[in-house]
Formats: C-alpha cells, sequence, structure tokens
C-alpha cells in the first residue's frame, strides 16, 4: 500500500503543523559534512513535498558544530525562498542573530536547555546564563518584527542528571516564554518520554499560563516512543510537531540522542486518522531515499523502507 486506509480517529485535529527539522537537527548530528549545495536541494524537494514550515540552519560558530558551518552559503543558495517567517534557523546569542539578520532571516530559533549539565555542554552557559544571552537577542529580533521559537531541551529526562522533575523544565519554558517567544518547543533530547509525562508536562505548562496553541512537540525516537508520544499530545491540543524527513538526526553535544521522529511515519499516522497535513508522502519519501543516497546509509524511517521498497 502507498497510503493508509482512512479511518478518522476521536479526538486528533483536523490539520497539523509539520516543523520540518530535518536540515538542521537532521544533518547536525551527521558525521558526513554535507554540501551548502546539497542542503539546499534538499529544501527544495522539502518545499515541493509540502512541508509549508522548514529549519534551515544555525547560525553557531562553526568550531562547536562544523555540520552547520555553511549557513550563510546555504541561505545565499535558497536566496528569497530561505528568509521568510516559516524558514526559521537556530540563534544562540546576539552575534548569531548579526549573521541571520545580515542575510533578512524573519524567524529565529533561540535554544534553551531544562538541566545544568546539558546547558554547559551545549551553550556553554548555565541554565541561569542561558536567560542572559538570550534575553537582548529575542528583544532585538522582537523589535524587528522577528517570529522566535524558543526550544527546552532535556524536558523527559537527561543523559547525566537522569530524571528532571516536571516543574523544573515548566520554570524554564515560563522563563524563556516570558522574554516574549512565539512558540515553546518541548525537546525530548534523547528520545526517552513516555505518554503519561507528555501529558504530566503540557498540563503543568496549561497551569502556568503556556496553552496548547503555543507548544510544539519535538521527540526523538531513541526509545522508539516518538510517534505515540507525538500522538497523545495532539490529543491533548498540540496542533505543531517537529519531525525530521527519514528520521534523520541526533544531537552532538548529547551522544545518546538518535534521530527525531521521522516526517514520513508521523505523515502515515496522521493521514490515516484523516489529518491534514499538506505532505505529498511519496514525494517526501523519494526525498528521504535520494538524501540517504548522499549520506551513504538507509533512512532509519519505518515508512520509507516500507515504501521505498515496495
Ligand atoms: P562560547 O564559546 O561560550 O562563545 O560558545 P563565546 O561567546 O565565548 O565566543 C567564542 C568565539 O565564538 C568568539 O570568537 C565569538 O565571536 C564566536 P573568537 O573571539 O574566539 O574568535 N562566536 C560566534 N561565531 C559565529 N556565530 C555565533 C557565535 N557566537 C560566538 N553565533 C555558544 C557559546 C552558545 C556560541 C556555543 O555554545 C554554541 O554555539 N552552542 C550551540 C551548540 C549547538 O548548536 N547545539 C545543537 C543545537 S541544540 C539541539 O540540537 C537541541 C534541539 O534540537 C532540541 C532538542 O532536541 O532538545 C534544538
Ligand atoms: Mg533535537
Amino acid at each position: 500500500m502507498r497510503s493508509p486506509q482512512v479511518e478518522a480517529a476521536a479526538g486528533l485535529p483536523a490539520e497539523v503543523t509539520i516543523y520540518e527539522v530535518g536540515p538542521r537537527d537532521g544533518l547536525q548530528n551527521e558525521k558526513t559534512i554535507v554540501p551548502a549545495a546539497t542542503k539546499v536541494e534538499f529544501v527544495r524537494r522539502l518545499e515541493a513535498a509540502g512541508l509549508g514550515t522548514i529549519e534551515t540552519t544555525s547560525f553557531v560558530p562553526a568550531k562547536w558544530v562544523p555540520q552547520m558551518g555553511d549557513a550563510e552559503e546555504v541561505l545565499a543558495g535558497l536566496g528569497a525562498d530561505g528568509v521568510g517567517r516559516r524558514r526559521p534557523a537556530l540563534v544562540p546569542n546576539e552575534r548569531g542573530l548579526d549573521r541571520a539578520e545580515e542575510l533578512g532571516l524573519q524567524a529565529i530559533a533561540v535554544f534553551g536547555s531544562a538541566t545544568e549539565t546539558f546547558a554547559r555542554k551545549n551553550l556553554n552557559r548555565s541554565v541561569a546564563e542561558q536567560y542572559a544571552m538570550f534575553e537582548p537577542v529575542v528583544r532585538r529580533a522582537q523589535a524587528d518584527s522577528m517570529w522566535v521559537r524558543a526550544y527546552v531541551s532535556m524536558c523527559f529526562g537527561d543523559p547525566w542528571e537522569g530524571p528532571v522533575p516536571v516543574e523544573q523544565v515548566v520554570d524554564v519554558a515560563v522563563r524563556l516564554m516570558d522574554l516574549g517567544c512565539d512558540q515553546l518547543s518541548l525537546g525530548d533530547t534523547i528520545g526517552v518520554g513516555t505518554t503519561g509525562h507528555v501529558h504530566r508536562l503540557l498540563e503543568a505548562l496549561e497551569a502556568r499560563g503556556i496553552g496548547t496553541d503555543r507548544v510544539a512537540v519535538h521527540f526523538h525516537d531513541t526509545y522508539g516512543q516518538a510517534l505515540a508520544n507525538t500522538m497523545a499530545a495532539l490529543r491533548d491540543g498540540v496542533t505543531v510537531v517537529d519531525a525530521a524527513a527519514g528520521g534523520l538526526g541526533g544531537c552532538p553535544y548529547a551522544k545518546s540522542a538518535t534521530g527525531n521522529l521521522a516526517t514520513e511515519d508521523l505523515v502515515w499516522a496522521l493521514h490515516g486518522a484523516g489529518v491534514r497535513t499538506g505532505v505529498d508522502l511519496d514525494a517526501l519519501v523519494e526525498t528521504s531515499v535520494w538524501m540517504a543516497e548522499q549520506l551513504g546509509r538507509p533512512s532509519p524511517s519505518r515508512v520509507v523502507k516500507a515504501l521505498a521498497g515496495s
């Protein structure tokens, strides 16, 4: 079968916005450094497959993440198509914002940590210091009418610290959203979360004034929970889901992280349940097969494997 039989499922939204992170989260952790021209083609193929929102790159120092060292080149290759409000890129600090603004970006994402250890490893800052780093970034971005997303990593567990209390995550989320960010993305960086935990965190955020209309979910699939967790979040009212074409991804500063939820697996589940995504699944699978060839290894996505072989 090339598409699922459609049987509407209760409790799901009519439409879901997929926030495609393949070009950024996917490629930042690949051993192979993908040429900028290939990244440009990847973004263009994703667009053509119907992905409306695509995170393109990161404005971080190349010595921290060499895979994203070509941000300017990628954006130059994309031209006007790389800078709209639905083409965000990661920006950790004012230096990153300078670079993004020089290219005319209209959407950025800052990325905080719920835990001290990961804040130190990923940002070279403490949790308290990360706010000081992001505050001027968000203030300037807002003044320049940019759209701003705030990620929080290690929301469901941390490889060094173990369990992460829900209230600790909520405290970080509230601090970041209070800076004036438009959207919060809950990162399960190492893919350990489970459905009850997702519900508990969304409920705790709501109680502190962050409703599901401002929340996106970002599950890595290390423990095979990403799709189940996403469906649980959708039933709780979330409508924006992060995913990476072909299940690419990881995080260079959390070795136990593997790929993101595969966009194809998400699309199969949503289309089967009668939920609109705007994505052409065949075109997306073709894109992931092409990208797997560029990387020299097969896609880990179950749906890509099934459809590419059928
Ligand atoms: P630092 O070394 O403390 O920075 O890094 P610094 O401010 O001390 O600056 C050191 C040097 O870097 C200076 O140059 C700066 O100019 C330069 P020098 O004077 O030595 O020649 N510099 C920059 N150059 C270019 N662009 C910049 C920039 N900033 C400083 N933006 C920093 C602090 C935050 C920059 C660093 O820790 C960093 O970039 N961290 C990001 C690492 C990263 O990208 N991780 C992956 C993304 S997060 C993720 O994947 C999780 C997520 O997917 C959600 C989830 O799954 O949970 C989002
Ligand atoms: Mg991630």
